[in-house]
């Protein structure tokens, strides 16, 4: 159940002798992660996540994800960042980003408090209308002002709609365990509670109640996407020559000192595309410091082959792609034959689409390397559980491992705080006063 990793589309951009030289650079970070003697050690919880998580707590993420399947037909998720993507990235790829409309089993889920746009939350409380919904609010500080905004909304809804204490059993808290605002409201009103652990950060924290809750919810199987993530790691677990994520971590650390400082992650599949926003975070968050890291982009082809295409093929020569295919599509069609052949497409009668979609890879990967654009890929077998587990372990664990070959703490993310604060004070937060005059004024 592995992810897989092809370098064969780097010929002529890298060769054996720069990933030997940089090995020992790899097998250092790799040690560094592994034996957690680097920067931000208090932060390694996501590493054993897949085998040594709270069995009680799973099984009321069960629980609850039951309740709210029977009681509720729509579900709001409130969170932004690693509160927020992991779920909504794993749902989609599970289930497809047109789920709602799909009508799977069990209720609507939608995600609100990820922007201020009153325009957005105004939309999500509309969809709720008169059904009957829950909330999971997720918020690890407990204080971050998006989904603080919008837990006040739709807390107002539910008490308004099923009065203080019939609400209190639709409002699902996911926080730290003991600290935040969160944490006191909630045992204050009695909210069921949700633990992001002490050490596992926001952006590590998909298979944490982050994202499990959201996710049981929507009636995917939480177990066998942990299983998934273990099988992963006990794949990952041997030796940093043989591991794809060292490897992943090598290359593109490689490409990077080369200029190439965007990395596109590149999907042939829709419902990829906020597994990218996911891993744009969590390669943005993880790396961009300190003046350095690469500039993570992303790309669903062959739809943005008719946009960003051109620039791929022949603009600034700094970028690589990162390709992560899925073997098996979640559905397949097979093109007829038409008698007429007036589109001229009979050449592909009994063709799949999945085979024409694999030669629209294959087309472009051969091209964007002749256009000078380096390519890895990645594959995955399905859209299972079990395929989305291993992913997500393995970016996580790459990213950790590029991290360290940068030189950065891969767990932190001080440059976060600086547009709070000037927000805070522009809008008068007691305690911003000082801030305040000096920023309007460079405002004017
Ligand atoms: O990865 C991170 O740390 C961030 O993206 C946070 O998850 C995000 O800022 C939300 O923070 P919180 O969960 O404290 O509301």
């Amino acid at each position: 159940m592995s992810v897989k990793i092809d370098l064969h589309h780097l010929a002529g951009f890298i060769d054996d002798s720069e990933l030997s030289a940089i090995a020992p650079q790899v097998r250092l970070a790799h040690e560094t992660l592994v034996n957690g003697t680097g920067a931000g050690n208090d932060f390694l919880g996501w590493m054993d996540l897949p085998e040594k998580y709270d069995r009680e707590e799973f099984a009321r993420i069960h629980a609850a994800a039951k309740k709210i399947r029977t009681d509720s037909e729509v579900f709001v998720v409130i969170g932004i960042g690693g509160s927020y993507l992991g779920a909504r990235a794993a749902i989609e790829y599970l289930q497809s980003q047109n789920r709602n409309a799909l009508k799977k089993t069990g209720p609507q889920v939608y995600f609100a408090g990820n922007s201020l746009s009153p325009s957005a939350l105004s939309e999500i409380l509309e969809l709720c209308g008169e059904k009957d919904f829950s909330i999971n609010v997720i918020s690890k500080s407990g204080t971050t002002t998006e989904p603080a905004v919008a837990f006040r909304v739709f807390r107002g809804l539910l008490e308004k709609k099923y009065g203080k204490q019939g609400a209190a059993k639709r409002i699902y808290c996911t926080t730290d365990r003991a600290r935040g605002t969160l944490k006191q409201l909630a045992d204050r009103e009695g909210f069921e509670t949700f633990v992001v652990p002490d050490n596992v950060g926001g952006r590590y924290s998909v298979l944490t109640a982050v994202g499990l809750l959201p996710i049981a919810v929507a009636g995917a199987d939480i177990d066998a996407l942990m299983a998934g993530a273990a099988e992963e790691r006990a794949e990952l677990n041997g030796d940093a020559s043989s591991d794809a994520s060292c490897l992943y971590a090598a290359v593109r650390n490689i490409l990077y000192r080369k200029g190439k400082e965007t990395e596109i992650l590149v999907s042939y599949e829709p419902r990829f595309q906020m597994m990218c926003e996911w891993w744009k975070q969590l390669c943005g968050e993880s790396e961009g410091k300190n003046g350095k890291g690469l500039f993570p982009a992303s790309v669903v082809f062959s739809t943005d082959l008719h946009s960003m295409g051109q620039y791929i093929q022949q603009g600034r020569r700094s970028l690589f792609e990162t390709v992560v295919l899925i073997d098996k599509p979640a559905a397949d069609l097979t093109i007829e034959e038409d008698a007429d052949n007036a589109d001229g497409l009979n050449f592909l009668s009994g063709k799949t689409m999945s085979y024409v979609n694999r030669k629209a890879f294959e087309g472009t990967v051969l091209a964007h390397t002749d256009g000078g654009v380096p390519n890895i890929v990645l594959s995955a077998p399905d859209f299972s559980e079990k395929s989305l587990g291993a992913l997500i372990y393995f970016f996580e664990r790459a990213i950790a491992i590029s991290g360290y070959m940068l030189g950065i703490n891969p767990f932190d993310q001080p440059g976060v705080e600086s547009y709070k604060k000037n927000m805070f004070a522009l809008l008068g937060k007691p305690g911003y006063e000082n801030e305040k005059a000096n920023l309007e004024a460079r405002l004017k």
